[in-house]
């Protein structure tokens, strides 16, 4: 069955009572009576906000859940398609397709990997090279700075038609980033002649910070976390009269993240084109060689609901199976699935995987991400370094550039794939075909040739 059909809504039933499943290793029965327990009688419940369960005796890690509140296999909902679907798609790849060096990024194939983990096939999309800036994140921030120029200039003319006024002076745009989204919106600006001010927390690396002064952007270095510098751009972006154009949403904030999340569909239009080229035209059935999972690397779950949005929309009930992978420091998402609401990781954030690390998740993505995925995990930090270099040297298949947050979806599968319980629990075999995405690639090429070399 390439799909979760009937078992699965039954499954996620019984899941409900015992869903989450500890560190590897660890005998199931046991573990699962212990969060049976917790769930319905005196013990505590699972604490929304830890990353922990506590039982008697026992501080647990929770490493891994599937998703009681996945939807069932059906065509994608109308009410989600207002943040992913309709012509909002196509008006973006008819935009971005018409950039100056646009080309699709390549679809590679990791078989010797795909072997070894005992599954038909592993593709991987390689967003190393998207624009020349490195990560996928290029097709997001500059899509919204477009989107809000567009906007303007249509009031801007509109008014001067009526006040015979001229041009209004350079706008500004701004925006806090682990580095990647930054990047995105400074070459925006630059492609769209505005003027761009980055907010960058303190563990986002100088070499990351000079590619994006390199567009003409201002730097400005924030004493703090991620959530930190969203916080100070929106504040100094109300004093000074700036667009916030923000990867994550938050209340009273929502139209232009939402673009930018529909700017990274298009990696999934180029995916089906290639593996279907067909699929314009016909309606997907279930014995295409079409993904039957997806593992997505999670920051504020932007990129996982542009990429579940938009392949349950295409491919409605034949979507596939959608995993979702954080660093355990930095698990907002995971920490969300076991409330069943957006809520923030307690984590340190202290990752490898720089583009990950953040606390708060975005509202807009959960909407799509909180019913689309079937599963959460963490990666471990001790998986990337080998990872990258084993992609590099073409030990998975096609050898590709694979940055520290940009293998740790691969990295994910790799963790299932080797885990019964987890195979089971997704129905991972031998007849799988799977999809990642290497989101970066040597985004600070002197860290990424310090691991790789
Ligand atoms: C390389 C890379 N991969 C994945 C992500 C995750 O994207 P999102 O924050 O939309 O979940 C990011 C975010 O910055 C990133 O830089």
């Amino acid at each position: 069955m390439r799909l979760l059909e009937a078992g699965w809504e039954r499954r996620l039933d019984s899941v409900a009572a015992h869903m989450v499943h500890f560190g590897y290793g660890q005998r199931f029965g046991a573990t699962r009576k212990c969060v049976a327990r917790s769930w319905h009688s005196s013990f505590p419940r699972i604490d929304k906000h830890l990353t922990e369960i506590h039982c008697p005796n026992k501080v647990k890690v929770v490493n891994w859940t599937l998703n009681p509140d996945a939807a069932a296999p059906t065509p994608y909902p109308a009410a989600l398609k207002r943040i992913i679907g309709g012509n909002a798609h196509r008006e973006a790849l008819a935009e971005i397709a018409a950039w100056p060096g646009y080309a699709p990024t390549p679809l590679r194939t990791a078989a010797k990997l795909a072997s070894s983990l005992g599954i038909e096939s592993v593709w991987v999309k390689d967003e190393s090279g998207r624009f020349g800036l490195g990560s996928f994140k290029a097709l997001g921030g500059a899509y919204g700075i477009r989107r809000v120029m567009k906007g303007g200039r249509d009031r801007a003319a509109s008014s001067a038609g009526k006040r015979g006024e001229g041009h209004p002076a350079t706008p500004t745009v701004t925006c806090a980033s682990d580095g990647n989204h930054g990047r995105s919106v400074a070459w925006g600006a630059h492609m769209f002649g505005c003027d761009a001010v980055v907010y960058l927390p303190a563990h986002v690396t100088e070499i990351r910070a000079d590619a994006i002064r390199s567009y003409g952007a201002r730097v400005v270095r924030v004493d703090g976390e991620y959530d930190d510098a969203v916080a100070r751009a929106a504040r100094d972006a109300t004093r000074n009269g700036w667009t916030v154009i923000s990867d994550t949403s938050y209340p009273g904030y929502m139209e232009i993240p939402r673009h930018v999340m529909v700017g990274y569909t298009i990696m999934i239009s180029e995916v089906l084109d290639v593996l279907q080229p067909t699929l314009n035209v016909v309606q997907p059935t279930p014995d295409m060689s079409l993904p039957t999972h997806v593992f997505i690397q999670g920051g504020v779950g932007g990129l996982a609901a542009a990429v579940i949005g938009r392949l349950w929309e295409r491919l409605g009930e034949h979507r596939p199976v959608a995993v979702i992978v954080e660093p355990a420091a930095a698990n907002g998402l995971l920490q969300s699935a076991l409330a069943g609401k957006p809520s923030a990781s307690r984590g340190d954030l202290h990752t490898i995987m720089a583009g990950l690390s953040c606390r708060e998740i975005s509202p807009l993505a959960w909407e799509i991400v909180g019913k689309g995925a079937h599963a959460f995990m963490t990666a471990p930090e001790d998986g990337i370094a080998p990872l990258m270099r084993a992609a590099a040297q073409g030990d998975l298949g096609e050898p590709f550039e694979g940055g520290e947050s940009g293998v740790a979806g691969l990295l994910g599968l790799i963790e299932v794939a080797r885990d019964e319980e987890r195979r089971r629990a997704i129905r991972l075999d031998e007849r799988s075909r799977v999809l990642v995405f290497n989101t970066e690639g040597a985004t600070d090429p002197e860290l990424y040739a310090r691991i790789v070399d």
